[in-house]
């Protein structure tokens, strides 16, 4: 029997869902309290749960929790998870880690000093797809890894999102969104990054609201909203990415790599599931690889996206991450969404952004050790 965390939870909103729906997975945590700097919010959620609502200030100070679960907006990420570990508890943050570099490396470092452990989003590289991705490439079916290329493109969130405004403004846009999933994934495939150039475009200088009371009028676009990105990795391989939110339909694998044998077809970086494809001849047949037997990649949700190259059914296991880090604490071990991985996965996003934005490459600072292999056997300690 795993001991049971409590947690307590920080930021009411959209994606808390899901973390609740992980109490019927994952059998070593229970998530006891919440807050929110919207009182209403904690509220809500509290009722709904069945848990009780407080403030942060003394959530923070109770003595029963010792972890926090940070699932506010990415620009309070760094605040509130700095304020947790100060108050000597551990914390696991949704993505990104931070939205300024040298902010999630203070966070790294207060962690270390506190002897506490950081943990951070995204976990689907945990998922089926991203672990038999892992082991097919482990096992030199396709040879060394020298190419690739992936994509994440979409119109943008204004046709649905009654407030859209923060994705297009500074500490936004496509890359702090949505490179983390792609980003991770590609660590946990080919090890750490080691430069990157690009080119950015900005298809809008005024965005419609498509929902909301403001539904017609426009709003202003202040970053770029198309990244255009080569990216190097240590072990040699060079991988191009479009990360945008420029495009109204395509229907593009998410990530494809090539290899010296072969190539390999990795499924939604963003999900859990989906089949890996791989094929070693010139025109050959794509033999599938299925992951909706795996514990992390039976199907659990339908996705409302409705995109082209999206399945319209998935595996959604978010929480993974912080159970195996609470796990990983129990043991005295090292966790898999570690702070190091997600320090380099912010060091490649803002890297990407620096050198898209001004035309120069960018070396990245930071390394990390490629997360170790998550087997059904680990898994299986872990769900109920
Ligand atoms: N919505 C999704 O589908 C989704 C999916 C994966 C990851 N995420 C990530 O999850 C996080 C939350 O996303 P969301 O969609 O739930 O956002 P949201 O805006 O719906 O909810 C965020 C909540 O955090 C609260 N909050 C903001 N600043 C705070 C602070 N300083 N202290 C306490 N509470 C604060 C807000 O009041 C709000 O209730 C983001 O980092 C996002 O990147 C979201």
């Amino acid at each position: 029997m795993n001991k049971v965390f409590k947690v307590g939870l920080i930021g009411c909103g959209h994606i808390a869902e899901t973390y609740f729906r992980g109490h019927q997975y994952f059998n070593n945590f229970k998530i006891v309290a919440c807050a929110d700097i919207n009182q209403k919010a904690a509220d809500r959620c509290a009722k709904l749960y069945n848990i009780k609502s407080t403030s942060v200030r003394s959530l923070l100070k109770d003595k029963e929790i010792e972890v926090i679960l940070n699932l506010t907006i990415p620009q309070a990420h760094y605040s509130v998870s700095k304020k947790v570990l100060n108050a000597g508890k551990h914390v696991y943050s949704e993505k990104p880690l931070a939205t300024q570099f040298q902010k999630g490396k203070e966070l790294v470092n207060l962690a270390k000093r506190k002897k506490l452990y950081i943990g951070n989003a995204p976990d689907t590289f945990l998922g089926g797809g991203g672990q038999k991705a892992r082991e097919l490439i482990d096992s030199d079916l396709i040879g060394e890894i020298k190419l690739g290329n992936a994509i994440f493109a979409f119109p943008g969130v204004e046709s649905f999102h009654p407030t859209p405004e923060s994705w297009y403004r500074k500490q936004g846009g496509p890359v702090i969104d949505m490179g983390p999933y792609f980003f991770s994934t590609l660590v946990n495939l080919l090890g750490p990054a080691k430069q990157v150039q690009g080119r950015t475009l900005t298809a809008f200088k005024r965005r419609i609201y498509g929902a909301g009371p403001k539904k017609g009028k426009t709003f202003k676009v202040e970053v770029p909203t198309t990244y255009l990105a080569t990216v190097q990795f240590h072990n040699g391989a060079i991988i191009q990415i479009t990360i945008s939110f420029d495009v109204i339909n395509h229907q593009r694998n998410h990530m494809e790599l090539y290899g010296t044998k072969g190539s390999i077809i990795v499924p939604d970086p963003n999900m859990f599931g989906g089949s890996v494809y791989i094929s070693v001849t010139e025109g050959g047949r794509w033999g599938e690889h299925k992951t909706d037997k795996m514990q992390l990649g039976k199907i659990n949700i339908t996705s409302l996206s409705g995109r082209s190259n999206e399945s319209p059914t998935n595996a959604n296991y978010r929480s993974v991450g912080m159970s195996e880090m609470l796990y990983a604490i129990e043991k005295g071990k090292k966790h898999r969404c570690n702070g190091e991985l997600s320090l380099h996965v912010l060091d490649i996003i803002e890297s990407t952004m620096k050198a898209a934005i001004t035309g120069t490459p960018q070396k990245i600072k930071t390394t990390c050790d490629k997360p170790k292999k998550f087997t059904e056997q680990e898994i299986k300690k872990l769900m109920n």
